[in-house]
């Protein structure tokens, strides 16, 4: 199962990724956790401590990485396709079960350069999502530019997280519009944050229900969770209970 989860800031993408990939692991899943967001957080979503992640940088980063696997030290030309088969072992955090690797983005620079960074990352992407036998949770920031044409194909579902409000409707809307670009057609919803069936019904109301897998109510023990630093799947309630049917019917959805 390969999930890319995006969506606008703030909806919990993250606290759903960490969810999805908790619940994954301990079904015995070989599960790579994949922080595509600048702002990476999903380390502690997962439950690992600040002091386990340290100061990672994330692979994006890794500009002296980027130079020597696609031989772009010396005159200017390089690789497109450099060698990455060892990244996630060599760079990724385990917990529980999880492989976490920070992936970050590349800025665009202008007139769409490809610099060793983006090749390094793009061809990371690739290889990771067609690794056979390996669950994968990517969470993204609000657009999709970690996948391409070549990549649509090896994600299982997209996941875009909503709250009730028309602003996260309208973000999911112009994400859909790029999903459909790069011919990604598995993509779904789950509603965050939910306070009442009012709610529910708004999101329903403005959503096909084929693509809404799920509601992941609004949780004052999931702030609560955030504040001490515990990952929400370790508060083993309603929110857990939640992303375990997202999970079940996103699994029946894609039969
Ligand atoms: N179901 C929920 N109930 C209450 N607070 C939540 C819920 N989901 C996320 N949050 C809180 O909202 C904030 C943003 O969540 P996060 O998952 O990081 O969103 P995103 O990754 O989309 O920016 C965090 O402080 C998080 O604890
Ligand atoms: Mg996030």
């Amino acid at each position: 199962m390969k999930i890319a989860i995006t969506g606008k800031g703030g909806v919990g993408k993250t606290t759903l990724a960490g969810l999805l990939a908790r619940l994954l692991a301990d079904r015995g899943d070989t599960v790579l956790a994949i922080d595509a967001d600048p702002d990476a957080n999903l380390g502690s979503a997962i439950g690992i401590s600040p002091e386990a992640l340290g100061s990672t940088t994330p692979i994006s980063k890794m500009k002296d990485l980027a130079e020597e696997r696609t031989g772009a030290e010396g005159d200017g030309f390089y690789s497109l396709t450099p060698y990455v088969a060892d990244i996630p072992e060599e760079f990724a955090i385990e917990h529980k079960g999880i492989r976490l690797l920070l992936l970050g983005t590349v800025e665009q620079g202008g007139g769409g350069c490809i610099c060793p960074e983006h090749a390094l990352v793009r061809t990371l992407m690739k290889h990771i999502l067609f690794q056979k036998g390996e669950s994968v949770v990517m969470d993204m920031e609000a657009g999709i530019e970690h996948l391409g044409r070549g990549t649509a194909e090896s994600v299982d579902a997209l996941i875009t997280v909503v709250e009730p409000g028309s602003r996260s409707l309208q973000t999911a809307k112009q994400i859909w519009k790029l999903a459909a670009d790069i011919g990604l057609e598995k993509h779904f919803v789950v509603a965050s944050k939910v306070r009442n069936e009012t709610e529910t019904a708004y999101l329903q109301a403005h959503l096909p229900e084929t693509e809404l897998l799920g509601v992941i109510p609004m949780s004052d023990e999931v702030r609560q969770a955030d504040m001490e630093n515990i990952a929400p799947y370790d508060l083993q309630g309603e929110i857990v209970e939640s992303a375990k049917q997202i999970l079940k019917k996103l699994e029946q959805g894609l039969k």
